[in-house]
Parts: C-alpha cells; structure tokens; sequence
C-alpha cells in the first residue's frame, strides 16, 4: 500500500487540466449499453476501478465488451432481458453505484445472481434499495435481512410501484428506476430534494420515455430501446480538487476543459464562488444529453459560510475537499444537514475532523456536519485516507498550502475515481 508525502506549492499552478472522466456517468453508460439493443460505443470513460469493476459485472453477465483505443469502448447490448446468469459471485470492489444500479437491474432479470464488495462497500446500507425493489416483488436476502452486502438475488417477474424515497440519492432513484425498465407497468420514484439527474438524461438520450414532474421521475417498463454512442464529460467530482488547488494557491490560473455542469453537480462551483473564488463556466455545449463546459478559475482570498441541507445533494462528493477550501478560507464555515456523509466509502465526517485536526485546523465534528474555522497555516502531519479516494485526494490538497509535507497513508484508493491524478498535480507544482 504507498503512501504519499505532499508537495508545498511554492509557485502557482497554472496550465490546463485534463480530469478523468465522470464516475456516475461511466457506470450508467456500461449498465444501460448492456441493456440496450445493440451498439454502444462509450468515449471518455472513467479508468477509475469502481467503473472497471462494474466493466467486469456486466462482461460476467454475458455482455462483450470491447476496448476501442485508450478511453473508448464498445458495448454490445443484447436487450432488455440479454444478460446470462453469471457463473461466480460479482464483485463491485468500492463502489456503492456499482452494486445499487445492478441491484435494480438484476432483481427483474431470469436467474440467480450474487452482488458483493470490498470491506467498505459491505458496511455500506443496502435496505435502502433493498426494501424499494421487494415492494415491487423483488426476492433479495443478505446480511443482516438484506441491510448489507453481500445480496442475494434470485431474478423476478417485477410490477411497478410508486416510491417515496426518504433519502435524496441517485443511486437509490436509479435503482428502482432501472429495475422499473424490466417492471410491468409505471415505476415512479419521489426525492425530498432532486439527486443527480445522470439515469434519466441517459435514458432519454437512448429514446426511453421519462417523465419528470418535479421531483418524480417515471418511466414505463418492459419497452426496448437501441444503443447509441455516449460521450463521457470530465468529472465535476474530479475537477473539484483542481478548482480548489487553483483558488487557495496564490496566482493560479487554471482551465479544466470537458467538464460535464449537470446542475445537480455544480454545487462545487457555487460555493466556492460564494466563498469568494473566481470560477467561471465558459463555452457551454451539450453532448449526449449532457451539459459540458469549460471551468476557468483563478486564486482568490476565500471567506467562510454556512452551506445547508438544500446545497448537499448537489455538492455531496466534494464536501470533502471544501474542508480544505474552508480550512483555507478566512472565518468560519458551517456544513449542516449533511449526514449522508457517514455512509460514504468511509464516514467523512469524522475522518475530516480527525485529519484537519492534526493538520493545526480547529475544527467542530456535529452530527450532521463540521464547523471549521479557517485563515491559520497548515501544518505538515502523518494523516489516514481510510482508504477513501477522495480524503487522499483532499488531503493532496491541503498539502499545497502545508508549512512542511503531509504524509498520508494508503493513497492506492485514488485509483477508485481519479488514476493518474498524482501526476497531474506534481506536473502543475513543477511545470506551471
Ligand atoms: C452517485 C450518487 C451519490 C454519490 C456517488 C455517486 C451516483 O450517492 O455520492 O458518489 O452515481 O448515483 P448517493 O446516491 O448515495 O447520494
């Protein structure tokens, strides 16, 4: 397992940034391209291990895949009832996306099949889409009733159903909204507050019929749709450490080009504009039913503020990273209504608390959040990922504006969502 101990920026970081391709898309385009009928030529997809892992799900459910060139792939979908009963149990690795979205998929499938994961995909809650699927007949067990991982499906005959969703979370939305394209009949699901939208834009870029009323989305089952090529933008999630890194080191001036600017994933840029950063979105296009655009950003003297249940969903994966803009910012920042955090890849509540502490940052652990008074320096410590990509990733950042190295242990996960991210952020602190 490597280690990583941080580079301080003496210099701005400057140039143009190419970030990964966007983790929440990929795994949509592999799923749904196996449902399809036929062709789907995938570009820009997301290397990140969790999108290979559900790569090697849906090749193990009978679908050929098929590399093209570096980051193009060519699924060859055969319908909605195609996949064939896997042989061995199907091993999502990290990825909560991965194993909720096939959940759904496999509950309507004509055979039995096994989903599981690593140790912290295990102690993740599953009853969450575990419970929506068996009202719709779905016949599931696992650890602890189905709560945990490993889940056992035995593939069913599915009716649609009208779900209330008592947590805003696309993968419980598109779980329910994938087992409900095997489904008879409507199979509409209802968010307190909307999640990202990546499942029904995909859905309607490929021909299916959504219908989006508010905050209720439905969709008519047991209709076959036709692939299509799907372009994957940049990750918003990925960018995220790079509009950071740009704004708290002084004179930077970066260009992220390509980033998908869904507005369920633009709560990133808003804070930080609201912090006091200067982040501009430029040259706004669409691709495959997708808004792309490029980010402009450039150093700022950040503030803190209060950021509430309403921003969360939109901001979700980037929270841990706003720690360090916070951490950075002059005054205090509040983050509240944001308890889904404790059900990450690990609890990033307390492993931000805990890290930012020993990094000089005094910082406030609460419930449903973190209080964080910024403006003081970094210092250099021995600090944990918890095998989470992205507290590695926050960590990196922080080390920018460290007064000497963070070391931080088992920065292998960074492979999860963002391969080749060490390298990009090393080639700005030497060549910008
Ligand atoms: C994702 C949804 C979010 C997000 C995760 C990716 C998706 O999770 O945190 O990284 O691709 O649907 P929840 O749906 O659990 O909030």
């Amino acid at each position: 397992m490597s280690s990583w101990s941080t580079t301080t920026a003496t210099k701005p970081l400057r140039g143009t940034v190419q970030v990964a391709g966007d983790k929440s898309i990929t795994h949509r385009a592999l799923i749904l391209g196996g449902l399809a009928q036929g062709e789907t030529i995938i570009s820009g997809y997301c290397l990140g291990e969790d999108c290979l892992n559900t790569l090697r799900v849906v090749r193990a459910l009978g679908i050929p895949v098929e590399d093209i060139d570096a980051t193009s792939l060519r699924v060859l979908g055969k319908g909605l009832w195609g996949f064939t009963e896997p042989s061995t149990v199907l091993d999502c690795g990290n990825s909560g996306t991965g194993l909720r979205l096939l959940a759904g998929v496999l509950a309507g499938q004509d055979f039995f099949s096994v989903l599981t994961g690593d140790g912290s995909l295990r102690n993740r809650p599953m009853g969450r889409v575990v419970n929506p699927l068996r009202t719709m007949g779905a016949s599931i067990t696992g650890r602890r009733a189905g709560e945990y991982a490993p889940l056992a499906i035995a593939g069913q005959g599915l009716q649609g159903c009208e779900y209330r969703s008592p947590v805003a979370s696309a993968q419980v939305k598109s779980a329910v909204l994938l087992a409900g394209l095997l489904a008879e009949g409507v199979t509409s699901v209802t968010e307190p507050v909307k999640s990202r939208d990546h499942t029904e834009r995909m859905l309607q870029h490929l021909g299916v019929d959504v219908q989006v009323d508010g905050r209720t989305v439905s969709v008519t089952g047991r209709r076959p749709f036709t692939g299509k090529p799907l372009s994957v933008p940049g990750d918003m999630s990925a960018a995220a450490f790079f509009l950071v890194a740009a704004s708290i080191v002084p004179d930077s001036e970066l260009c992220l080009s390509g980033i998908g600017v869904n507005p369920a994933r633009t709560g990133v840029v808003d804070i930080l504009n609201k912090m006091g950063a200067n982040i501009q979105i430029r040259n706004s296009r669409e691709v495959s039913g997708e808004p792309v655009a490029d980010l402009f950003v450039k150093s700022a003297d950040l503030h803190g503020i209060t950021i509430e249940a309403e921003d969360i969903p939109k901001t979700i994966d980037e929270l841990p990273v706003l720690c360090v803009a916070a951490a950075a910012a002059e005054g205090q920042t509040h983050i509240t209504g944001a308890q889904e955090l404790r059900v990450k890849e690990t609890d990033r509540i307390h492993a931000m608390a805990v890290e930012l502490s020993k990094l000089g940052i005094p910082i406030e652990e609460n419930p449903d959040g973190l209080s964080i008074t910024g403006g003081k320096r970094l210092t250099g410590a021995q600090c944990q990922s918890y095998g989470d990509h992205r507290v590695a990733m926050s960590l990196a950042i922080a080390g920018l504006i460290a007064n000497s190295a963070i070391i931080i242990d088992e920065t292998d996960c960074i492979e999860t969502s963002f391969p080749g991210f060490k390298g990009k952020l090393l080639d700005l602190l030497t060549n910008s």
